[in-house]
């Protein structure tokens, strides 16, 4: 990381899975372990950075000097983030998988068996990353685009849709990348350029997308 890019800016990052309760004993989540999002977290406060690390249930260990706040649905994790933006939040940065539907309810008592088929209601939660990049007092935000197929599309259409200042999309499709895995390989795109970043360590990618988003930062922010 170019030492001290960050130097004084406040970042609020997501990271890892959201559980979707269906019944007091299961749930619906995702492969995420986090580690992409905690990498980011180290290398911004490497950076200078004052980091909070909006985190989904992980068995990660906080990196040094920053502060997690647990989040374990995806209403939890709106909450969460924008209280940490209220605080004053110059950069967000959103890696979490969040799940976009929910179980309409949460049984109160553990479904039993019973019928050969059952199905589950789902309804849309609500998207951190847009609410965020949709206020009034929005910060550098920079989106992710997990896809499995037309990844530039897929990517451009969030950076637009959503508002965002740069999106990194990953296609995890590929073995030993993405989801869980040590190592990752990404394609940043900004509304004047891109950049493929690895195929190499979580810790080295970020390295680099923080010293990317701190370009891009300062650019914005003008001389
Ligand atoms: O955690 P790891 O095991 O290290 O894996 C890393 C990763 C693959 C999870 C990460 O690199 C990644 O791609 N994260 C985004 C995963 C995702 O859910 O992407 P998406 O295309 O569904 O969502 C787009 C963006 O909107 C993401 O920035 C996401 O955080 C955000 N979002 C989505 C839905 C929602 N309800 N709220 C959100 O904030």
């Amino acid at each position: 990381t170019a030492f001290g890019v960050l130097t004084g800016k406040r970042v609020v990052i997501t990271a890892g899975p959201t559980r979707e309760p269906i019944d007091p004993v299961r749930y619906i989540s995702n492969h995420s372990s986090g580690k992409m999002g905690y990498a980011l977290a180290a290398a911004a406060r490497a950076a200078g950075a004052e980091v909070i690390l909006v985190s989904g249930p992980v068995s990660l260990v906080a990196p040094a000097g920053v502060e997690v706040r647990g989040a374990v649905t995806a209403q939890d994790m709106l909450e969460e983030a924008g209280r940490a933006v209220d605080e004053g939040c110059d950069l967000f940065i959103a890696t979490a998988a969040v799940a976009d539907y929910r179980p309409d309810t949460c049984a109160g008592d553990k479904i039993k068996k019973s019928n050969e088929n059952m199905s589950l209601s789902l309804v849309r939660n609500p998207d951190t990353l847009a609410t965020i990049a949709a206020r009034g007092d929005a910060p550098f935000t920079v989106g992710f685009a997990a896809e499995t197929r037309d990844v530039e599309h897929y990517a451009l259409d969030k950076l637009t849709r959503k508002k965002l200042n740069m999106i990194v999309a990953n296609d995890v499709s590929a073995p030993g990348i993405g989801f869980n895995s040590d190592n990752n390989a990404v394609t940043v795109f900004w509304p004047q350029g891109r950049e493929a970043i690895g195929p190499g360590p979580k810790a080295v990618l970020a390295q680099r997308l923080i010293a990317l988003i701190a370009d891009q930062l300062t650019e914005k922010a003008g001389p």
